[in-house]
This record gives C-alpha cells, sequence and structure tokens, in this order.
C-alpha cells in the first residue's frame, strides 16, 4: 500500500514561512515512494495550494464543521476547503477531542461533511497514557473508531497514542504493530474488503531517525507528522524514510 506522510503544522507558521517550508517541501517532492501532504491553518490554504500547484504535494484542512454552512461563528465548513484548494481534512485529531471537547458523534458528522464535499478525512483516533497503563487501550480505540467513523468509509485512520505527541515519546515498534493489527481488524469487520485498503498512518514524534522503523512496521500505511513537519528537510526525510513496495 502506497504510504500517505502527512504534515499537521498545528497553529504554526505566518505567511511567508508557510509559503517558504510549503516550497521547500514541493522541491524534494519528486520521485517519492509515498504521498505527500500539508495541513497548514485556515488562513493559509489558499496560499499554499497556489504555492505546491503542479508539485506531487496535497494540501489539507486540520478540521471542518459538520454543517455546509450557517451561523456558526469562527467556523469553516468542508465545501469551503474544498473551493480553496484542500482535498484532505484531518478530523477528530486529539487537541481537538480535548481542547474543544470533540465527541466521537461530532467527529462522524464532520467525517460525513468531508465526504459530501469530496474532501478525504483523515480520522484521528488513540488512547491517553492512563488508558493505556490501566490495559484500556484497545478499548478505547475501538469504541473510538465504531463511532467515529460512518457506514463505507473509505477515507484515512490516523492511530495517535495521546502520550505519543509532542512528547519525543514514540511508541515501540511492537505496540505499534499490535494497535495497527488491532484497527485494521476492526475496519475490516466494519467495512469488509474495503476496510483492507484504508491507509492507517501513525502519529506521535514521528522523526527522521525513526521513520524508517515506524514505517516497515505491517499494517502501518504512513505518518501524520506534527513537529518534524515544520522544517521541510525533516519532513521529506521521513518521506525518504518510506521504501517503495
Ligand atoms: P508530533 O505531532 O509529531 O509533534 O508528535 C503529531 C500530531 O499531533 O499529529
Amino acid at each position: 500500500m502506497r504510504h500517505l506522510i502527512a504534515g499537521n503544522w498545528k497553529m504554526h507558521t505566518l505567511g511567508a514561512e508557510a509559503v517558504a517550508l510549503a516550497r521547500g517541501v514541493a522541491s524534494g517532492a519528486q520521485g517519492l515512494a509515498c504521498d505527500l501532504l500539508v495541513c497548514p491553518p485556515f488562513v493559509h490554504i489558499a496560499q499554499i495550494a497556489a504555492a505546491v500547484a503542479g508539485s506531487p504535494v496535497a494540501v489539507g484542512g486540520q478540521d471542518c464543521h459538520a454543517a455546509d454552512q450557517g451561523a456558526h461563528t469562527g467556523d469553516v465548513a468542508a465545501p469551503m476547503l474544498r473551493d480553496v484548494g484542500a482535498s484532505f481534512v484531518i478530523l477528530g485529531h486529539s487537541e481537538r477531542r480535548q481542547n474543544h471537547a470533540e465527541t466521537d458523534a461530532m467527529v462522524l458528522a464532520k467525517t460525513q461533511a468531508a465526504i459530501k464535499a469530496g474532501l478525504t478525512p483523515i480520522v484521528c483516533v488513540g488512547e491517553t497514557e492512563a488508558e493505556r497503563e490501566t490495559g484500556r487501550e484497545t478499548q478505547v480505540v475501538g469504541g473510538q473508531l465504531d463511532a467515529s467513523l460512518p457506514d463505507g468509509f473509505a477515507g484515512v485512520v490516523a492511530y495517535e497514542p495521546v502520550w505519543a505527541i509532542g512528547t519525543g515519546k514514540t511508541a515501540t515498534e511492537a505496540d505499534v504493530a499490535a494497535m495497527h493489527g488491532f484497527i485494521r481488524q476492526r475496519l475490516v469487520a466494519r467495512l469488509g474488503a474495503g476496510g483492507r485498503a484504508i491507509r492507517i498512518l501513525y502519529g506521535g514524534s514521528v522523526r527522521p531517525a525513526n521513520a524508517a522503523s515506524l514505517m516497515a512496521v505491517a499494517d502501518v500505511a504512513g505518518a501524520l507528522v506534527g513537529g518534524a513537519s515544520l522544517k521541510a528537510e525533516d519532513f521529506l526525510a521521513i518521506a525518504r524514510a518510506v521504501k517503495a513496495g
């Protein structure tokens, strides 16, 4: 399965930096064995889409509202993202689940809105440290998958253990293999053959130094990269760590 290396820029970059970063990524994007995606803050998406036009780099949002339009001050609708050049959207990131109290039901509604707008959703799931320490990680992730994904889902899933995000702590290859195997099983049980075709990304402190081993784990089909996506060279080094095949 062809890997997807996705950069989640979170709430970083002013306009000029964002354009320089996107151009840097685009300049190294030819001939890679994986697909590349950058997800800048909303306000930069149109500019970044123009900056990477003609390159293999896709552009995505970091969230969207569940409604197509309406009286929702400060929110952004999925058709708006599509209109300014996004083709993907990250949904249910743990920072949204925690900081904005997003529930699985909200993530499900947003996922449906994204699909309707022609965007590929990247639905994030992952357990907290306390949940893992008490042996509940598969129960938590299984519950998130069941309640956040619509029937017939054909997007991308990102497994991001909350304790590994931005901490420099990475899940071990064995833990990643176990969780990705579990997610695959759950997707196939729910979606049948379609569940086999879904790319499952790993996220949480992915760096050039650990990318090759993480990206080679069974059922890992890419990475959702935060901190290391803010330097074009690091992001591209992660992409180059993906081996063809
Ligand atoms: P990190 O973030 O790579 O900085 O850990 C990953 C993410 O939150 O998507």
